[in-house]
C-alpha cells in the first residue's frame, strides 16, 4: 500500500474555487496514472471564511493546514471586503497562514514556454528562453515590520510601516537562494536598495558573508529600480533572484508578464519544518469569477511544485509539466494567453485537457 499524501485544500475567493478544482482534477489524473494517493480536505480562508466564521483564517483551517503534508491554495480577496476593518480583510488570512506556518521562502518560477513566447507583450526574442527563479522572502520585511499603523500626529493623520530584517532572517533566505542556484545555472542576483535603505545595507552585508560558502556561484547585486528595468530590457541575464518581501511582490508580478500572463506564474512557499503551501502567484480576479474564463495553469503548475518539493514525486511532477506543454503545443489557450489561430478554451476544459494527457499514457 503506497503512502497517502494529506493535502489541505483552501480554495478561497473569486476564481480560487474553479482553478483549485482543475488542480485537484489533474492530481486525480496523476493518481490514476501513477498509483499515488492523495487525500484532499477542504477548508475556508479569506473572504469565504469571513462570510461563514467572521475571520479570514479560522483556527480550524490553521489546524488542518498544520496537520497536513502540504497546503494547496487558490486565491483570496474580493472588492466586497475592501471596506472591512484592515485587521480582518481576506489578505490577513493569507499573511497569517504564511506567518503561522513559517513559510519564509516563496519560490516563483518565471519560465517562458516557447509556445507562449509570442503571447507576451514584450518582443519574442527578448522573452524566448527566459527561465528565472524568483526567491521572495515571505514572513518579514515591510509586510510584517513593527511599528506600523495610521495615527494622529500634530493634527493630521500619518501612516507608517517598517522594513525590518534580522540577520538570521536574511541569512536563511539567502542560503536557500544560493542552494537553488547551485542546482541551476549557478548565478544569483540579490535585489536591494542599498543606496538608500539601511536595511538593504545589512541585507547586502549578509549576502556577501553567505557567498563565501558558495564560491562556485556567480553573485551580483542590483538596486530594485534597476532590476525592474532590467527585467523588461534583458530578462535572460537572470538565473536566480533573491529579494525582500515587498520587492518580491512587485517584481514577480512584473516578471509574470514575460511569460505571457500572470495566469502562468506558479508559486511554492517553503519552510524548514512542517507543511509548505502552494498557490498561484496571481490574485482572485473577482471580475471573471464563475465565468469559466480563468487560466488554471499557474494553479496546476503550483500543484506540480507540491509534488516536487513536498513529496519528492519528481516523475509525476514532470508528467504534469509535460502535459501542460503538450496542451499548449496543440494550440489550446485560455483567454488571457489567446493568440490568433489558437483554440480558445475555458477553465474547466483546460483542466480536462491536461488531465487527459496525463492519463492517456502518451507520456512515459
Ligand atoms: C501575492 C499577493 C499577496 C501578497 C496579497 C494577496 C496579500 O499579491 O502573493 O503576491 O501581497 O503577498
Ligand atoms: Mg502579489
Amino acid at each position: 500500500m503506497s503512502k497517502t499524501y494529506k493535502i489541505a485544500v483552501l480554495p478561497g475567493d473569486g476564481i480560487g474555487p474553479e482553478i483549485i478544482d482543475q488542480g485537484i482534477k489533474v492530481l486525480n489524473a496523476v493518481s490514476k496514472r501513477f498509483g499515488v494517493n492523495f487525500e484532499f480536505t477542504k477548508a475556508l480562508i479569506g473572504g469565504a471564511a469571513i462570510d461563514v466564521e467572521g475571520v479570514p483564517l479560522p483556527d480550524s483551517t490553521l489546524e488542518l493546514a498544520k496537520n497536513s503534508d502540504a497546503v494547496f491554495m487558490g486565491s483570496i480577496g474580493d472588492w466586497k471586503y475592501d471596506k472591512l476593518d484592515p485587521a480582518i480583510r481576506p489578505e490577513c488570512g493569507l499573511l497569517k497562514i504564511r506567518k503561522e506556518l513559517n513559510l519564509f521562502a516563496n519560490l516563483r518560477p518565471v519560465v517562458v514556454y516557447d509556445e507562449l513566447a509570442a503571447s507576451s507583450t514584450l518582443k519574442e526574442d527578448v522573452v524566448k528562453g527566459v527561465d528565472i527563479m524568483m526567491v521572495r522572502e515571505l514572513t518579514s520585511g515591510l509586510y510584517f515590520g513593527e511599528p506600523k499603523g495610521i495615527e494622529l500626529r500634530n493634527g493630521e493623520k500619518v501612516g507608517f510601516n517598517t522594513m525590518i530584517y534580522k540577520e538570521s532572517e536574511i541569512e536563511r533566505i539567502v542560503r536557500l537562494a544560493f542552494d537553488i542556484a547551485m542546482k541551476r545555472r549557478k548565478k544569483l542576483c540579490s535585489v536591494d536598495k542599498a543606496n538608500v535603505l539601511d536595511v538593504s545595507r545589512l541585507w547586502r552585508e549578509v549576502v556577501e558573508r553567505v557567498a563565501k560558502d558558495y564560491p562556485e556561484v556567480e553573485l551580483s547585486h542590483i538596486y530594485v529600480d534597476n532590476a525592474a528595468m532590467q527585467l523588461v530590457r534583458n530578462p535572460k541575464q537572470y538565473d536566480v533572484m533573491v529579494m525582500e518581501n515587498m520587492f518580491g511582490d512587485i517584481l514577480s508580478d512584473e516578471a509574470s508578464m514575460l511569460t505571457g500572463s500572470l495566469g502562468m506564474l506558479a508559486s511554492a512557499s517553503l519552510t524548514d519544518k512542517g507543511p509548505a503551501l502552494y498557490e498561484p502567484s496571481h490574485g482572485s480576479a473577482p471580475d471573471i469569477k464563475g465565468q469559466d474564463k480563468a487560466n488554471p495553469i499557474a494553479t496546476i503548475m503550483s500543484a506540480a511544485m507540491m509534488l516536487k518539493y513536498s513529496f519528492n514525486l519528481d516523475k509525476e511532477a514532470n508528467a504534469m509539466e509535460e502535459a501542460i506543454k503538450q496542451v499548449l503545443k496543440e494550440g489550446y489557450r485560455t483567454a488571457d494567453i489567446m493568440s490568433e489561430g489558437a483554440s480558445l478554451v475555458g477553465t474547466n476544459k483546460m483542466g480536462d485537457l491536461v488531465s487527459e494527457k496525463i492519463v492517456c499514457n502518451i507520456l512515459n
